[in-house]
């Protein structure tokens, strides 16, 4: 062990040696700057066919924010809201300080920010236009405890940024503008990684140490685009999509005392690689069909896996789930869980059906509990020059 320390030793003093000669003060933690810069100035398009923050990597940090809108707001104020808040997300995305900034430093650091908005029935109403038929809470399951607290609302707001200053900064913008049109109902924060932790392109973990999101539509193909784009039903809508947002608690400490094997079972795939019970690397297709030595299936009837995967190819949906770890309540340690948050083009042809398939049967719901239920339509994105909700209202 001496002789490692004194290794060591000597290292460093090569690295300092190396770094007087180059005039740098550390070339170690110059390149670390470097990256970091990359992370901070990143930019995701605000105006297009569809609105950010959906195909978009998931960004580390996310806020959800429900908004009601006031008693008195019309068609005429909704427009001018729409128009406002629309502007604001424009500049602060792109990394410019929104009119009337009182931090504008603050906006310097997109690093990916996006805002998406969304609108619920009550919004929808307000524009006196037609909407989706799927707009409006989702039917009551046996297994949902919701409280009113994490429910419904008239706007969404969801921005996602790979720094957590940029998002209070962001959100704080657009509620100020908001604060004349609308109060703020429920605000959820989630968050995965940090920017640069793993590869990218890993799936994430959720706080039961599962990798989470493995099967899912990838963005820019067809499936894709078939499964989560609204083709405009109504018109209004052609190139949204549907929003679902559950807040589902997870039991840590129930989780504690299951064993791996156990918990392996519940999902029907592996902690470790993510792998199905019968494969070996994450992707792999599982083998529903396979027997175990005494019989029984090796992927359980009654996991995860199985009760999700319907056979129906139009029943899916894309997931882009987020942490959520808040401080404990009482004599418990830890109040965390997963902002389960799907997007489909039809929420009663594509997500009801998975969620009642895992209302019957999902052992999974032994340690999850949904406590907060929204659905909202996430209408198209605008060109330059337009606002998010110009088709509606
Ligand atoms: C797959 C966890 C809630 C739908 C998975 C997987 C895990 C997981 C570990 C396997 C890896 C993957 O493909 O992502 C959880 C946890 C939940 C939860 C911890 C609650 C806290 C839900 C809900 C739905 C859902 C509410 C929909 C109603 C799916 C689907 C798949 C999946 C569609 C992919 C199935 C396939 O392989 O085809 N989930 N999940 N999950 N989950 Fe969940």
């Amino acid at each position: 062990a001496g002789a490692g320390a004194a290794a060591a030793l000597g290292a460093s003093a090569a690295i300092r040696a190396g770094d007087e000669a180059a005039g740098t003060p550390d070339a170690a933690v110059g390149a670390a700057v470097a990256t970091a810069n990359a992370v901070g100035e990143a930019i995701v398009p605000f105006h297009g066919v569809h609105q950010a923050g959906i195909e978009t990597p998931p960004q580390a940090h996310a806020l959800f924010i429900a908004l009601d809108l006031l008693p008195e707001v019309d068609a005429d104020a909704l427009r001018r809201m729409l128009r406002v808040l629309s502007d604001d997300a424009a500049r602060v995305t792109q990394g410019r300080a929104p009119l009337a900034d009182t931090e504008p430093e603050l906006a310097e650091v997109p690093a990916r920010l996006t805002v998406t908005f969304g609108f619920g029935p009550g919004l929808v109403a307000r524009a006196r236009s037609e909407a989706p038929a799927w707009l409006r809470p989702l039917p009551p399951f046996g297994i949902d405890r919701l409280e009113p607290r994490w429910n419904d609302g008239d706007l969404l707001l969801q921005l996602g940024s790979d720094d957590a200053i940029t998002v209070s900064h962001a959100a704080r913008m657009l509620l100020k503008d908001a604060r004349s049109f609308a109060t703020v109902r429920w605000s959820q924060r989630g968050f995965r990684r940090a920017a640069g932790a793993e590869p990218e392109g890993r799936t994430m973990r959720n706080l039961f140490g599962q990798l989470d999101g493995t099967v899912n539509p990838k963005p820019g193909t067809t499936e894709f685009d078939e499964l989560v784009w609204s083709a405009g039903q109504p018109e209004w809508m052609a190139g949204g999509t549907s929003m679902v947002l559950r807040r589902i608690a997870m039991d840590l400490d129930g989780w504690d005392r299951v064993d791996r094997p156990g918990r392996e079972a519940s999902v029907g795939r592996r902690l470790a690689s993510g792998a199905p019970l019968t494969g070996e690397s994450e992707h792999d297709e599982p083998d529903f069909a396979a027997l175990g030595p005494v019989g029984f299936p090796v992927i359980p009837d009654f996991s995860h896996l199985r009760r999700s995967r319907s056979e129906e190819p139009g029943e899916r949906i894309y997931r882009r789930g987020y942490n959520y770890d808040e401080a404990p309540a009482g004599a418990s340690v830890s109040d965390a869980g997963l902002l389960f948050a799907s997007y489909q083009a039809d929420v009663d042809r594509q997500f009801v059906p998975i969620q009642r398939r895992l209302e019957e049967l999902d052992l999974l719901n032994e340690w999850t509990t949904p406590i907060g239920s929204a659905v909202f339509a996430i209408p198209p994105g605008c060109a330059e020059g337009g606002y998010i909700g110009d088709t509606l209202v």
